[in-house]
């Protein structure tokens, strides 16, 4: 049967596609074993270590700021693109936690609705059709979409942990880089948990200021660190403000995924075409928003809890998967653990794909991770699981552990 919208949905959509596809992504499948684990074993609980969102809500004091100042007549108006105390919390933040000076709040900062819609206004701002936007993968993949929506094209630059997860700049080739526009890079990384020195932001700045290419670093695990690694922001390295701009979220750091609120941090002229884009798809934040995270901005004690948890947890979480056969190290950043894949099982079960062995451990173990088959085959752990207390951490990952251990799995 014919439908009316059959032939109105746009190419970049698919067109007359839109919809039929039967592949099925790999979110969706997970999601399909977790309800038929369920099913199959409603007695058993799932260890979901697939979450990509912090376990607890945001800090009491961000809350009350909320409750306080939602009702206040003068926060109704739309706030298009902010409102300035915002942009001034936004600039000492980021001087007090990486360092970086010299940031004008008003040429330098504009709030976004989260910073996923941020990455996905960017370029909107720089590509043009047939332009190409070099993207690490295996990645977050916003800003990608939308160069394609926007016709350009896409050139990935794998994340290899021979480089320590790091792009290798110096493999693109000439034809790429004559038409490259955007490169978009994630420090600290999901789902590697790497993190980048000031060396490599450096590397970067000169590569793109002699391949004339906009820099966007996406920051939004930027102040989720351990063991001695601080929070390093790519403006810190000489001349980034010529090229570059970097996205921050308060999701992760301040645990307001919810609450949506980020910012952008760069070249003036960058951000005002940033705001230009802003300002003519949404209306901003809520001011009671933007005023509750710049509680959040001014506390960063709240991070440093989070942080000595997380920690806490990966120390936890390290030490069972290689007791359990995996390889894993502690990150320096993010909430993620990336290990590789085992590659089959002592009985002969042989896994072709990560996303196979993350069915796996659903199935047979009711453990949820999440797979990437981009650059070799990994599978993430998060540990953002839920858990109440200590001990609690512990009986999760020594449960985890068994269950694993269980599995016999081959590597
Ligand atoms: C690398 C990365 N960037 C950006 C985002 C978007 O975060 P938000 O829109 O909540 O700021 C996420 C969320 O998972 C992410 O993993």
């Amino acid at each position: 049967m014919t439908d009316f919208f059959d032939d109105k949905i746009s190419d970049r959509l698919g067109g007359l596609n839109f919809g039929k596809s039967t592949v099925i992504y790999k979110f969706e499948l997970i999601k399909r074993a977790k309800a038929a684990a369920k099913l199959a074993h409603p007695d058993i609980k799932l260890i979901d270590m697939g979450v990509g969102e912090p376990d607890w809500p945001a800090d009491e004091l961000v809350v009350r700021e909320l409750s306080e100042e939602a009702g206040k007549p003068e926060n109704r108006w739309y706030a298009d693109n902010g409102i300035p105390e915002f942009q001034e919390a936004a600039a000492r933040y980021l001087e007090r936690v990486y360092g970086v000076k010299g940031i004008s709040p008003s040429a330098n900062i504009v709030h976004g609705i989260g910073s996923k819609p941020v990455l996905a206004m960017l370029p909107l701002c720089f590509i043009n059709p047939g332009d190409i936007l070099l993207t690490t993968v295996p990645g977050y993949p916003v800003t990608a979409t939308y160069t394609r929506y926007l016709g350009g094209e896409v050139y990935n630059l794998p994340l290899l942990e021979s480089n320590s997860f790091l792009p290798d700049l110096d493999s693109i080739p000439e034809t790429v880089l004559k038409k490259a526009r955007l490169l978009y890079i994630n420090y600290p990384n999901n789902p590697t948990g790497a993190v980048a020195d000031k060396k490599f932001f450096e590397k970067v700045v000169k590569f793109a200021k002699e391949n004339n290419i906009v820099v966007i670093n996406d920051a939004a695990y930027g102040a989720l660190t351990y063991d001695g690694y601080k929070p390093l922001s790519l403006l810190s390295a000489d001349g980034a403000m010529d090229v570059g701009i970097e996205v921050h979220s308060l999701s992760k750091a301040f645990n307001m995924t919810g609450w949506r609120m980020g910012f952008v941090c760069g070249n003036a002229r960058a951000v005002s075409a940033y705001a230009t884009v802003k300002d003519n798809t949404d209306s901003g934040q809520f001011r009671a928003i933007q005023k509750a995270g710049i509680m959040a901005l001014n506390n960063t004690g709240i991070t440093e809890r989070t942080i000595i948890k997380y920690s806490r947890r990966f120390d936890l979480l390290v030490n069972a998967l290689n007791e359990a056969g995996f390889n894993a190290k502690k990150p320096k950043g993010s909430f993620y653990c990336y290990v590789k894949a085992p590659s089959g099982t002592s009985d002969g079960k042989v896994f072709n794909t990560a996303s196979e062995v993350s069915e796996y451990l659903i199935r047979e173990a009711q453990i949820s991770t999440v797979p990437w088959d981009d650059a070799g085959h990994y599978l993430r752990f998060s540990v953002t699981f839920e858990a109440d207390s200590e001990q609690e951490e512990k009986e999760v990952i020594d449960e985890m552990k068994r269950r694993i251990k269980k599995l016999k799995l081959k590597f």
